[in-house]
């Protein structure tokens, strides 16, 4: 596997395979990679001839105040693992090759209505800075797939939506979520969390398998959400929201609109915060 951290070497290589007749799969990551990221690259794999990884940890995407600064930076080990998951390219870019004209000056891609809610609601800026460099590594890479992860679930609607609204050429794949055993998300920011968080933090995918079960049985969405929201706060959370959404635009259902359902959950614990959903149809 090559690694490289500058635009021309990315595009050279690419060119070659191009040439060969070959296909892209492109894998945009922060790094700290573990399974769930694994499962990405499989998929990419499968899908096409050549795959590319990217790991870039992007200060655009963090708040003030959020983890960007003691966000896990582990690209030897993250190197070793793309090689032994059949990576072909790991682009390891530095801030200043992703923004030439520094952060507050770089354009910006935005995404209306549908960043105004969820995650975009609690974490003003998020979706423009993560769709911006997303919409850059596309630029820079001309995949003909890319995959994300369906735990960051809104995260992978703003990129559909933003693809087919600025005409970009690429399928974009959503890998099912990576579990542990008890059914924690596999996620870089476990590792913040002390043993007795790690315990409590169980709670949110319990919380999803049982709003999934109480709306099979009928119950109304605004209860469903309420109750979701005690029952994580009891298990010693504190709950950004618990949201039950139309799975094709995070709109609130109507009582009779059969659109697909996803369930969605955002909680605290102490200083880490934690994403996970399911899809309820
Ligand atoms: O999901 C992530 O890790 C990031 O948001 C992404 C897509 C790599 C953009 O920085």
């Amino acid at each position: 596997m090559q690694t490289v951290t500058e635009t021309q070497a990315l595009r050279a290589a690419v060119r070659g395979w191009r040439a060969a007749g070959q296909t892209v799969g492109l894998v945009p990551t922060m790094g700290n990679l573990h399974e769930g990221h694994f499962a990405l690259l499989k998929l990419a794999r499968a899908r096409c001839d050549r795959v590319v990884a990217s790991v870039f940890v992007n200060p655009t995407q963090f708040g003030p105040g959020e983890d960007y600064e003691r966000y896990p930076r582990t690209l030897v080990r993250d190197q070793s693992g793309l090689a032994d998951h059949a990576c072909d390219l790991l682009f390891a870019p530095g801030v200043e090759v992703m923004y030439p004209f520094g952060t507050d000056d770089a354009v910006r891609v935005q995404v209306p209505r549908l960043t105004d809610t969820l995650e975009g609601a609690h974490r003003p800026g998020h979706f423009d800075g993560m769709a911006t460099v997303v919409c850059k590594l596309f630029n820079m890479v001309q995949p003909d797939v890319a995959v994300f992860g369906q735990k960051d679930f809104q995260q992978w609607r703003v990129i559909e939506r933003f693809v087919r609204d600025l005409g970009i050429p690429v399928a974009v794949l959503a890998a099912p979520i990576v579990r542990e055993a008890d059914g924690l998300a596999m996620s870089s920011r476990n590792q913040y969390l002390s043993p007795d968080e790690r315990q409590q933090a169980t709670a949110i995918h319990r919380t999803l398998l049982w709003m999934r079960d109480a709306q099979h049985e009928g119950r109304a969405r605004e209860e469903i959400e309420h109750e979701a929201m005690e029952r994580l706060r009891a298990a010693g959370l504190d709950p950004d929201y618990a949201a039950i959404r139309r799975s094709i635009d995070l709109a609130e259902p109507a009582e009779d609109d059969d659109e697909p359902r996803v369930a969605l959950i955002a909680a605290r614990l102490g200083a880490t915060r934690l994403i996970d959903n399911l899809v309820l149809d």
